[in-house]
Formats: structure tokens, sequence, C-alpha cells
């Protein structure tokens, strides 16, 4: 018997497009069924000033095939020297819809991040003060501390003393992993919310490492133990309104991920609508995927709810995804679940 699902087109909150071959390969795989993507930029140099949003912008939807519509909604890579009036020219100019923080070196490309966060407050400042939401990548990198407790840290330590000392400031907790961040945000008003990702509400931190280690499930923050892995699926498919997909879809090539170091980062642009409805489905709460994935996004950033809509059908048969999108870089894995999926898009 199948099932149908019909919602308000999808934004991805979360997105890494990469550039040049990269770019090409997979920006079909998030315009196929999203309308919207917030850009990470942590491209190499990063996406630092409103002129290099501007350009990698342009680059982005000369990459976007004809047929096919997708907004980019840009973003500035937040460091100790970016300029406050230089952000709010690109914020008030309709370029940018958040700036990033990255703690310097916690994860891919975030060398020039922030080390000393007193050195960001007059951005923050401007950004409470025009209504321009942060983004912010939560862990500490301290090597004192473990990588699983970061997340938590880094509220206590780092984001809950910018948040008293920037009232109005408006943020959105990236990719979050742990039961402390569900907390965190359910006890605080409307100017906090939190992205979360696909792979996360599907894997444990066993997922990664028992049995062999799985480089494909490896991603920043790193997936967390089972409670909180329940957590975010009841964060996720509660109707909470400070909660929605972002999918921190992060390709590498396979080279790069099958490595004595590899690097973090799911790629998850292609299967990520059928993920979730997988998902929502399983928790009999089908009825919240349209809030999660297409309205509570757009309500946070002040945005309109896509007019058009996808239609998601549910199978006997299970669905089959590509193993692999082919770039010229190399071949870059698609997530796999490790269950069969019934549901997909219809195209
Ligand atoms: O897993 C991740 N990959 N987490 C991040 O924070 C960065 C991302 C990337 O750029 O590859
Ligand atoms: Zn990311």
């Amino acid at each position: 018997m199948t099932q149908s699902l019909t919602i308000a087109r999808p934004d991805d909150w979360h997105l890494h497009l990469r550039d040049g071959a990269m770019l090409n390969a997979v920006l079909p795989e998030t315009a196929r069924h999203f309308a919207r993507a917030i850009i990470m930029p942590n491209l190499v140099p990063p996406v630092v000033t409103g002129d290099q949003a501007a350009a990698y912008r342009d680059r982005i939807l000369a990459a976007l095939p004809a047929e096919m519509t997708f907004e980019p909604l840009m973003t500035l890579y937040l460091t100790e020297k970016t300029d406050p009036a230089d952000v709010a020219a690109a914020f008030s100019s309709g370029l940018i819809k958040a700036v990033k923080l990255y703690p310097a070196g916690a994860t891919t490309n975030s060398a020039s991040g922030v080390g000393d966060f007193d050195k960001v407050r007059g951005v923050l400042e401007t950004m409470a003060e025009i209504g321009l939401p942060l983004c912010v990548h939560g862990e500490v990198t301290d090597a004192d501390v473990d990588i699983f407790d970061r997340e938590a840290v880094f509220i206590d330590r780092v984001l809950d003393p910018i948040r008293k000392a920037t009232p109005g400031l408006r943020v959105v907790m990236e990719h979050i992993t742990t039961a402390n961040g569900v907390d965190y945000v359910k006890s605080n008003a409307a100017d906090l919310a939190a992205t979360i990702t696909t792979h996360h509400l599907i894997i444990n931190r066993n997922h990664l490492l028992v049995g062999g280690i799985k480089p494909h499930y490896y991603c920043l923050p790193v997936a967390k133990r089972e409670s909180h892995r329940l957590a975010l699926r009841a964060a996720a498919t509660s109707g909470d309104a400070r909660f929605f997909i972002g999918t921190d879809s992060a390709p590498h090539t396979d080279p790069n991920k099958e490595s004595a170091c590899g690097c973090a980062g799911c790629f998850t642009a292609t299967n990520t609508m059928s993920l979730l409805a997988h998902i929502f489905d399983e928790d009999g709460a089908l009825d919240k995927l349209e809030g999660f994935a297409s309205r509570n996004g757009p309500a946070f950033y002040g945005l309109p709810v896509n007019s058009d809509t996808i239609t998601l059908t549910k199978h006997d048969e299970p669905a089959t995804f590509p193993a692999k999108i082919d770039t010229t870089d190399g071949p870059v894995t698609v997530f796999d679940p490790g269950y069969d999926i019934h549901w997909t898009v219809d195209e």
C-alpha cells in the first residue's frame, strides 16, 4: 500500500556546497528538493567580506543547471578582524542572512575562526541591533576537554556568556548533538533556535566505532551516545518551532574520508528528505515533518514559507539511492543509514 504526504518545499538551514568541481557536482543534489539553503562560508580561503559573499553567490548561481531553481542564502565567516560596518552593509543589501561563528580549530577550515571572543564583541553588538542571526558551531576546542563533552562545555563557558552579554542577539545553535543542546534551546526564549542534521537523528557513536571505524559516519560535532540521539529525535519530531533541519551535508571525496586522518562530514543532500520521512513516520510524527523541514526555519529567519510543494511517497519496496556522487575531484559517498528506506520524493 502506498502512502503520500505533500508538504511545502523544504529549505536546508545549514549546507556546505564548496566551490569549483565539487560545487558543480553537489549543488543539483540539494536544488532537486530544497528551495533555499544557508550556505556555509568555510571555503579555502573563507568567505569573510560582503564582496567575497557576493562573488561566491554568483559562482553558485552559475553552477546551477538551467532547469533548476535555488536560492543560496549567504553567510559571512566571523573572524577577529571582521568589520561591523561591512557585516551591516551586507545584511541591509539583502546579500547575507547570517554570520557564522567557528571557534578557531573546531572543524574543517576553521583556522581563521574566533579564539578571543572579546575581539568580536563589536560585531555581535551590531548584529543584535540590526537583527542579523549568528550561526554557531558550538564546540570548545580546548585540548583538555574530551571531544564528546565539547558541545556541553561550549554552552556553559562560551554561548551562555555571549548571549547574556549581548541581549537581543539571535542565535542558531548549529547541528546540535546532545540533550544539553536540546535543553538549552528549550529553556530560552524565541531568540534562540537550533538546527539538527539528518545523520544525527540516525547514528550514535556506536554506529561510528563498533565493528570497525566507519569514516563516512565521522562528522563534527561527533555523534554522541544513544540517549542524546533520542533527545534529538524527540526535539525534531515534537513540533517545537525552535528546531529545524540543517543537514550540514558536507561533501569530501572518498580518499579524503577513507584516510589515516579522515575529514569530518556526512553527505546527505541526496537522500535527506527520504530519510526524514522515514524518521518522522517511524516516530508517528509525519504531521510534524512540514514544520521541521519547511516552516520553522523560515519563521526564525523572517522569510516566507515556500509557496510550492513536494510530495513524498511511501512504497512497499525499498527505495534505491546512488551510493556515490561522481565529481571530477573523485567520488563522494552518499550517507547510508544502514537500513531500508521506503520513502521517495516524487519527481
Ligand atoms: O562534519 C562536519 N563537516 N562538521 C563541520 O562542522 C564542518 C563540515 C565540513 O565543512 O566538512
Ligand atoms: Zn557544517
